[in-house]
């Protein structure tokens, strides 16, 4: 059984890839940028979801039996994204795993028009829908505002969320993949506790034994500043937004689904602050 993990650069896809990879589980990643971006020197294939000429590439490789896939940040991505289901299902593809977030509604506008479609055309999926992933603060944008101005700048007010680390995503995922019984539900992939950017500050702060402190932003300063930093406008907006719905405890939920999947329950975020901490100091 091969496994196809698109989007094979990112925060959870590296981590399934490690997994597969311990379970002597074959699998392809790809990137945009080709076999250069292959982490840990796994083999890498073009594949960009805008550019239908790459979708053929990684079946070039031998048959392939689930895909993992999360979205592009482009405008409709639900359009390629549908597309590639029927591409990869005429290939033998049979399984389908998709990452998203919590806004996804199933036959809504967003990958619930993907999930929709796994449902109509009766293939075995599963979708993953993580909260806010604890690896975004060592991404470069928070690893220079915590690290150079020991600040982070959100709109998220006070709105509180059950951040989750992408090793336990990543592993919710390799259960869904491999698991001899397709899922086929949707997993909301939580944290073990209700955090305000606020509190993830003052962990922080005792962890790096320095003041971190959260700026709180209006919906126009913080979408500006992200774009000043280089984001471009289409994901500061889709950022910001999700910031802005945030501070209205939309993510506001506990759950049990990473326990029951793995049999673990999720990591802390001052476990995961601890690990980190030489990150944020350098
Ligand atoms: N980060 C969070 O806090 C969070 C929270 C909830 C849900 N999610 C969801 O989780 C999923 C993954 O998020 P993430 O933060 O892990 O993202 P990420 O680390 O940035 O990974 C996204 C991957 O997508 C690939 N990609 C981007 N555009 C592409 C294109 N046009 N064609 C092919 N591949 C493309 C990138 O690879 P290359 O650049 O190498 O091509 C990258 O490896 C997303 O669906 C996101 O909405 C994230």
């Amino acid at each position: 059984m091969t496994i196809l993990l698109i989007g094979g650069t990112g925060k959870t896809t590296t981590r399934v890839a490690k997994l597969l990879s311990a379970a002597n589980q074959p699998f392809h990643l790809t990137s945009r940028r080709g076999p250069d971006a292959a982490p840990h020197g796994y083999p890498a294939i073009k594949f960009d979801w805008t550019d239908e000429t790459t979708w053929a590439k990684p079946f070039e490789k031998g048959d392939i039996d689930a895909v993992y896939m999360m979205e592009p940040g482009v405008s409709q991505p639900w359009v390629p994204m549908i597309k590639f289901v029927d591409f990869a299902r005429d290939k033998g593809v049979k399984r389908f795993v998709l990452c998203t977030g919590s806004s996804a509604q199933f036959g809504q506008d967003g990958m619930g028009r993907v999930w929709e479609h796994y449902v109509n055309t009766g293939v075995d999926y599963c979708v993953l829908r993580p909260s806010w992933f604890m690896e975004n603060l060592v991404e470069p944008g928070l690893l220079y505002t915590i690290g150079q101005l020991n600040t982070i700048f959100t709109a998220c007010q006070d709105g509180q969320i059950p951040f989750i680390s992408a090793d336990d995503i990543a592993e919710v995922a390799f259960h869904a993949l491999t698991d001899e019984k397709s899922h086929n539900c949707d997993h909301r992939i939580l944290g073990p506790e209700l955090l305000t950017y606020d509190d993830i500050a003052a962990t922080l702060s005792k962890v790096l034994g320095r003041k971190i402190e959260h700026v709180k932003q209006d919906k126009a300063s913080r979408c500006q500043g992200m774009i000043q930093a280089g984001v471009s406008e289409y994901v500061a907006r889709l950022l910001t937004n999700l910031e802005v719905i945030a501070s209205t405890n939309f993510e506001k939920r506990l759950g049990d689904a990473v326990e029951t999947v793995t049999g673990h329950p999720p990591k802390s975020f001052d476990t995961f602050a601890e690990e980190n901490k030489t990150v944020w100091s350098q």
